[in-house]
């Protein structure tokens, strides 16, 4: 019998994580606290209710057009999003 696969391959969203976020957010979405202090405010954990109660739409935006003290993300490539979004789903409280 065929072990579980995962729903969808989480590897190029992971690596447009760590190349395009962790800076900020940390490899397990924690935030980094010397870049909250840089930007003078604090990253919301990126598991936290409040962002993974976004729809992906939200979370689109946010990484397009910025929010708050975060500025939009250069360099996303059109299918980076859907698979950093996944990606961003799949981060739980440690
Ligand atoms: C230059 C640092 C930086 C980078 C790079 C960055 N962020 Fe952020 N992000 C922040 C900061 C700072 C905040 C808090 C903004 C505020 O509330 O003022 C934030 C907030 C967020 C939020 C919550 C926004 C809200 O309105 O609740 C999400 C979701 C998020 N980031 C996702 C991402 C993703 C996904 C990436 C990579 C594609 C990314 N961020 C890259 C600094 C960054």
């Amino acid at each position: 019998m065929a072990l579980a696969q995962p729903p969808e391959d989480l590897g190029p969203g992971r690596a447009v994580f760590m190349s395009k976020c962790k800076v900020c957010h940390g490899s397990t979405g924690e935030g980094n606290p010397a870049v909250a202090r840089a930007l003078k405010t604090t990253q919301p954990v990126l598991y936290a209710e409040t962002v993974q109660g976004k729809s992906d739409a939200d979370l689109k935006k946010i990484i397009a057009m910025g929010s708050g003290k975060m500025k939009p993300v250069a360099g996303m490539g059109d299918s980076d999003f859907g698979s950093v979004i996944a990606f961003v789903r799949t981060l739980k409280q440690p």
